[in-house]
């Protein structure tokens, strides 16, 4: 699948997003053991989108959208669903999932930074495990990008590895949640996996983000740390 980025050029020094950190998304083997390891689950989709109020004729965008199952619900219950993504090979499965469950999608191969919502402004736009790709003042111009695809009074939600615990325990913390959320290899994400998160890429705490989104032009409706190492906020924009 082409870029249907901007087409204006980037100066030198604008972030390279089509070049992402972390766990190893490059085969359609990788994206398989990836969704494996991922326990995607249409079941907490839909539960996402109850709450979100998602249904016919919404318009949902879904940043970062990896294997697609979150906007494949979307659409088998009548949204118009975009599901937007840097990597093809994440696309190639997130497409072919919808082509098995007979959900009509519109897929965008475009990053958090350079993704042009084309059409009308969407209702809710989401991002799941993936901000984190983002350098912190990177992140910042991401959520700047969701709040200009969205309607005024649109929802925004954000959920990620977000660091909740006082930064003096954070070797502690971040040392229990490698210890213990680290599966056998082929059985889920590694403690390898995890290390390398903390090491190469960028999450950040929940103080940090809340500023971030409130500067996008976003007003938080609820905030959750479900661990001291997860956690979403649900926004509304201005
Ligand atoms: C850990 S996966 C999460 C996928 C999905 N949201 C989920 O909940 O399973 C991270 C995804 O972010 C994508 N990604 C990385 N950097 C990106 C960027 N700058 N813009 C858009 N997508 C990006 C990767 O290709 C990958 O599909």
């Amino acid at each position: 699948m082409p870029r249907n980025d901007t087409t204006s050029p980037r100066p030198a020094w604008f972030f390279r997003e089509y070049e992402p950190v972390g766990v190893d998304l490059g085969s359609p083997a990788a994206v398989a053991d990836y969704d494996r390891n991922q326990g995607t689950d249409p079941d907490a989709d839909d539960a996402l989108l109850d709450r979100l109020g998602v249904g016919t004729g919404t318009r949902l965008v879904d940043l970062a959208c990896g294997t697609g199952s979150l906007v494949v619900q979307a659409a088998r219950r009548g949204a118009e669903a975009h599901g937007v993504d840097v990597s093809p090979e994440m696309l190639a499965f997130a497409q072919a999932r919808a082509e098995q469950a007979g959900a009509g999608a519109h897929w965008h191969r475009a990053g958090f930074l350079d993704y042009v919502h084309r059409s009308a402004p969407a209702d809710v736009v989401t991002t799941k495990a993936a901000l984190h790709q983002l350098p912190d003042f990177w992140k910042q111009q991401a959520l700047l990008n969701a709040a200009r695809m969205l309607r005024p009074g649109g929802t925004f939600y954000l959920w990620d590895v977000i660091f909740s615990f006082e930064p003096a325990d954070a070797t502690e913390q971040l040392q229990r949640w490698i210890d213990t959320a680290g599966r056998p290899e082929g059985q889920g994400f590694t403690r390898a996996d995890f290390e390398a998160h903390v090491r190469e890429e960028f999450s950040t705490y929940a103080w940090i983000l809340e500023g971030m989104v409130e500067r996008a032009g976003f007003d938080i409706v609820s905030r959750r740390s479900g661990t001291p190492t997860h956690g979403e906020f649900l926004c509304r924009r201005r």
